[in-house]
């Protein structure tokens, strides 16, 4: 069985694997350069060479029939190691990014972790922004400090808080999530790009909240960016994936490296998955865009909300970074603080019925969260503390009157006291 060339304007989108020559993976001559839409649909999407099936086998196999010993058919040995169907997610994501590599993963902090082993060793030290998921700062803390890696936290959108900390210690990487989760704070890539590296230290963006349709951080300066693409990428709530996109090739070879070695890495059918949901991410991420920003206004104008974050508000601290780095929209997740505090959002949590009370983001359905008893429980007590009467919408796809409708017969039964909560 062969896979797909690729035939994007990414030609250097090569994603074998140390150990393996996945040579139908390789670049191709380069093609003229496409836009980035266009890339989501073919890039890494030829038709099926035997079938012509147009649209890319799931390659369900753990292992490859060899010719001979060492006669890999097109580099394909192992699942593990390589596999067409990740390939051709690989191939289509490095493409839509505009990065040279892309490595993919079981989860976003499975794609965390090998880049975090890729870049850090014990000794080192890492700058992490103050406003970041709960599982990120988790994994930091409980296992990369144990493993001897010292890490900071500091506001990374305030460039006077980083250049002080880069004053007073060698970090070998800053970690920027922008916008920022759950606080939607917003750093300015490049301009904290160009600090670090007159300091030697890597910059690593979490991009999973703008998606490669509004932000492009390795064109900004960034050093490697990642995902989960259980969000935006995949879409619809229906997988769980990461992903690395990095231009520097001793990088990539590291983390490949770590990827089989450790071997978190997506199954055929996920990836699968994950290619569907990226040919339509540049219209979803519009659709999810434009029904946010609707809901943001419609929120600030609220007499029982305290505070709405949102990057797309003229109110909003990082607007105008946020309105030149961000392209076609500032996404699809706002969070709110109620004016009546702690049980206020539990209840409003509770309340909705077109926003699902549930963890994640980023797919078509709309979601509602409590960020402090949910997905940032494991920051608590510490500085990275999210408010407890924040509530966090990731504001999907639906018809926006139907969402505000929604939204506005929760806070009619909270402030009724109909909403089933105890107080
Ligand atoms: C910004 C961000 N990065 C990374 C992750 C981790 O991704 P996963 O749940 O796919 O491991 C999440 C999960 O919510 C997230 O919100």
């Amino acid at each position: 069985m062969t896979t797909n060339p690729t035939t994007t304007s990414a030609p250097t989108a090569t994603v074998s694997t140390p150990g393996t020559t996945s040579d139908l993976t390789q670049s191709q001559s380069p093609s003229p350069a496409r836009a980035q839409s266009t890339l989501a649909i073919h890039a890494g999407q030829e038709p099926d060479p035997i079938t012509g099936a147009v649209v890319t086998p799931i390659y369900m196999t753990s292992t490859f029939k060899q010719d001979g010993v060492g006669g890999l058919r097109h580099g394909y040995d192992y699942s593990r190691s390589v596999n067409p169907t990740r390939d051709s997610f690989d191939t289509q994501l490095a493409a839509v990014e505009g990065a040279r590599y892309a490595l993919t993963f079981s989860s976003g902090l499975a794609a965390i972790d090998v880049l975090l082993r890729a870049t850090l060793k014990p000794g080192d030290a890492i700058l992490l922004g103050n406003d970041v998921y709960g599982g990120t700062y988790r994994l930091l803390a409980q296992v990369f400090e144990p493993w001897g890696v010292h890490v900071d936290v500091v506001d990374v959108s305030d460039s006077t808080a980083v250049s002080a900390a880069l004053a007073q210690r060698q970090y070998a990487v800053i970690w920027v999530e922008t916008p920022s989760n759950p606080m939607l704070r917003i750093t300015d890539i490049r301009a904290t790009a160009t600090l670090a590296h007159a300091h030697g230290t890597r910059v690593i963006v979490d991009n999973t909240f703008a998606s490669p349709v509004l932000q492009h951080p390795l064109e900004d300066g960034a050093d490697a960016v990642v995902y989960s693409t259980t969000k935006y990428i995949g879409g619809h709530s229906d997988v769980v994936g990461g992903a690395v996109l990095l231009n520097d090739e001793a990088t990539r070879d590291q983390v490949a490296f770590l990827q089989n070695a450790a071997g978190a890495v997506p199954s055929p059918f996920d990836s699968w998955l994950d290619i569907r949901g990226l040919k339509t991410l540049a219209l979803r991420v519009q659709r999810h865009s434009e029904n946010a920003l609707a809901i943001a206004q419609w929120l600030e104008q609220h007499d029982q909300v305290e505070h709405v974050w949102y990057p797309g508000l003229a109110s909003h601290p990082g607007h105008e970074i946020a309105a030149r780095q961000m392209h076609g929209g500032f996404g699809g997740m706002i969070s709110v603080q109620l004016g009546g505090g702690l049980e206020a959002a539990k209840a409003f949590a509770g309340a909705t019925e077109l926003f699902t009370l549930a963890e994640s983001l980023g797919g078509v359905e709309s979601l509602i969260e409590h960020p402090a008893a949910m997905t940032h429980s494991s920051v608590s007590g510490t500085a990275l503390q999210v408010p407890d009467n924040l509530v966090r919408l990731s504001v999907g796809i639906e018809d926006v009157d139907d969402l505000i409708a929604d939204l506005e017969q929760a806070f009619a039964r909270i402030s009724a006291g109909t909403d089933g909560q105890t107080r």
